[in-house]
């Protein structure tokens, strides 16, 4: 939702800002522009589009400069045009703005604004902040962005620079993520660390209302009250390589094969086989704490959810402990009730999901624990919990998530320790299949819908197989549960009605079986998951893949993979941008 990148040093900064952007395009890549201070002042360049689009015009007009912002867009306020891309600029043309998050009071601020003589030339909230700093500014940057900043409420991750002030970049931040790298002489501000990486593996993150300003001399951390801070140097243990493609035509493919080596990561060390245990030393619980557990509350957003899902039915049937998965975004405005006793777990990928933070927020406001399940060490959500488990999944660069989804899972199905050890070996076993699924995702491209239906522990898995053919094939797709078929979705079938049922032998699979006649009678075209050995299913279905069998609730970690590849396939049949659809942006940092 938005990636800002700043450069500070003796290189020249575009191609280090574009790199940048290249990096933190998941989060946004409808427009793109670029902020540089040289010896004519303030260049400002940006374009409608992909990053290449603006990387096309600056190879076109090259400017230089050792100092710079950039920004790439996923719109929230205006039209993603190149007008209302980003940087943004005063009336004076002295300051630059790029911001991620929303301004929630920028009607009122612009309303004041305007009557004060500022003239606006975008439909953006970000300009307000440009103006608004304008308005505080007397030769000293930081200053006036923390005048500024006391005024605005809302959400933001601001990267500001400006020509009568030059030679500094100053970040602020409220709610959206904000990361600075540090090398030798030179500084690198950005959403997250995947564009510092190639620089730096030293890192500083900034807390909430808190603001840096970087120079080639160093950097100084302070609040937007402008008291000074000192900071943490963190060593982030991303390289390079884990997040380039090594081969692989996208980073979903790529993602979706790593699985069995994420699940590895995830399990390290966490698994004592012999006593049939797990060790999950982040929880910071004491034995006594997790007997006192009386309620659960999982919260999240997209495929977190249904990973949550997962989690709830794990957590009932194994802990026999009562499980609430709620969506976050409606949680943490209904008035949640959270008695003693109840602990709250936010699962979240990116762990700087708005929703998911607000509601991890909301429960802590109310006096509950909250627990992290996160993948990205020193995200918001794993800094701010009380305890967790990371997923060590490493970083997930396509925006309809896979691997986080599979690890997730496993964290949450700890409790299954013998069983859990075999999956990572099984997937493997699924993903040497893989060319079976391209050729069924061949012949069924150029369907317009489908259905997935699945019952108990595959239920979830049906939610987020559809969740992924929409996500990154446009086709609409809906999940059931495959007994609810008959109150409703069942009008929709007929011969061009692809279903696809997750139909393992666990303790439903008869009912299920039941289901795939009455689709059958009605001419759809089925598309089976099943348990390796069964062929049975074979008699019913037009098509089967099988996955290895494995302890029912543990089914989810196999049967998504094949979804998964079958999207995948699908979206690259139709032509679509896998790694970057439309309209989505991997992390989602505004409500
Ligand atoms: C966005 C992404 C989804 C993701 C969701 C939650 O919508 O496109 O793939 O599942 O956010 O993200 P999180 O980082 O909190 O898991």
């Amino acid at each position: 939702m938005c990636g800002i990148v700043g450069y500070v040093g003796s290189q020249d900064s575009v191609p280090i800002l574009l790199e940048g952007l290249r990096r933190l395009e998941y989060r946004g890549y409808d427009s793109a522009g670029v902020a540089i201070l040289n010896g004519q002042g303030l260049v400002v360049q940006k374009a409608a589009g992909k990053i290449a689009v603006l990387e096309g015009l600056l190879n076109g007009s090259k400017p230089r400069g050792t100092l710079g912002i950039a920004h790439t867009r996923w719109a929230t306020h205006g039209e993603p045009t190149t007008v209302n891309a980003h940087p943004h600029v005063d009336c004076k043309g002295n300051i630059a703005v790029a911001h991620n998050g929303i301004i929630e009071n920028y009607v009122t601020l612009r309303k004041k604004l305007e009557e004060e003589g500022h003239r606006f030339t975008t439909d953006t909230d970000t300009e307000t902040i440009a103006h608004l700093i304008e308005k505080y500014f007397e030769g000293n940057l930081e200053r006036a962005v923390a005048a500024a900043l006391r005024h605005v409420t809302g959400t933001y991750g601001i990267a500001v620079i400006a020509r009568d002030d030059p030679g500094k970049i100053v970040g602020a931040r409220h709610g959206s993520p904000l990361v600075v790298g540090i090398c030798d002489s030179e500084y690198v501000l950005a959403s997250d660390v995947s564009a510092i990486i190639r620089h730096t593996n030293q890192v500083v993150y900034l807390d909430d209302e808190e603001m840096v300003v970087l120079t080639p001399q160093g950097i100084h951390t302070t609040t937007i009250r402008e008291e000074t801070v000192s900071k943490r140097v963190e060593t982030v243990d991303w390289d390079l390589e884990k997040i380039e493609k090594a081969g692989y035509a996208h980073f979903m493919l790529k993602e979706i094969f790593e699985q069995p080596q994420s699940l590895r990561n995830t399990l390290r060390g966490r698994l004592l086989a012999e006593e049939g245990t797990s060790r999950l030393g982040g929880l910071n619980m004491s034995p006594a704490e997790l007997r006192a557990i009386t309620r659960v509350v999982i919260t999240a957003c997209g495929t977190s959810w249904h990973a949550g899902m997962i989690g709830e039915y794990l957590i009932e049937e194994l802990a026999r402990i009562p499980v609430e998965v709620e969506y976050a975004s409606e949680f943490r405005y209904r008035n949640p009730i959270l008695e003693p006793g109840t602990v709250v777990i936010a699962v979240s990928q990116s762990g700087e999901t708005a929703d998911t933070l607000a509601a991890m927020r909301e429960a802590k406001r109310r006096g509950a624990r909250v627990l992290g399940v996160c993948n990205v060490v020193g995200s918001t959500i794993a800094r701010e919990s009380g305890g967790g488990v990371y997923i060590h999944a490493g970083p997930e660069i396509g925006v309809a998530s896979t691997k986080a989804f599979t690890s997730q899972v496993a964290a949450l199905a700890l409790e299954l320790t013998r069983e859990l050890e075999s999956i990572p070996d099984k997937i493997e076993r699924i993903l040497a299949g893989a060319d079976k699924v391209k050729a069924i995702a061949r012949a069924y491209a150029r369907h317009n819908n489908f259905l997935y239906l699945g019952r108990g522990y595959n239920f979830p898995v049906a939610l987020e197989g559809a969740l992924k053919l929409k996500e990154i094939s446009y086709i609409h797709a809906e999940g059931y549960p495959a007994a609810e078929m008959k109150h409703g979705p069942i009008a929709l079938i007929d011969e061009n009605m692809p279903v696809v049922f997750i139909c393992t032998q666990d303790s439903a699979y008869e009912k299920v079986l039941n289901n795939m006649e009455e689709v059958r009678a009605r001419r759809g075209k089925i598309i089976a998951i099943a348990s390796e050995g069964d062929e049975h299913v074979a008699t019913k279905a037009d098509h089967v893949l099988y996955i290895p069998r494995v302890l029912g609730p543990l089914t989810p970690l196999l049967s998504v993979v094949p979804l998964q590849l079958l999207a995948y396939y699908i979206a690259v049949e139709r032509k679509c941008d896998v790694d970057q659809p439309r309209n989505l942006a991997k992390s989602v940092t505004v409500e």
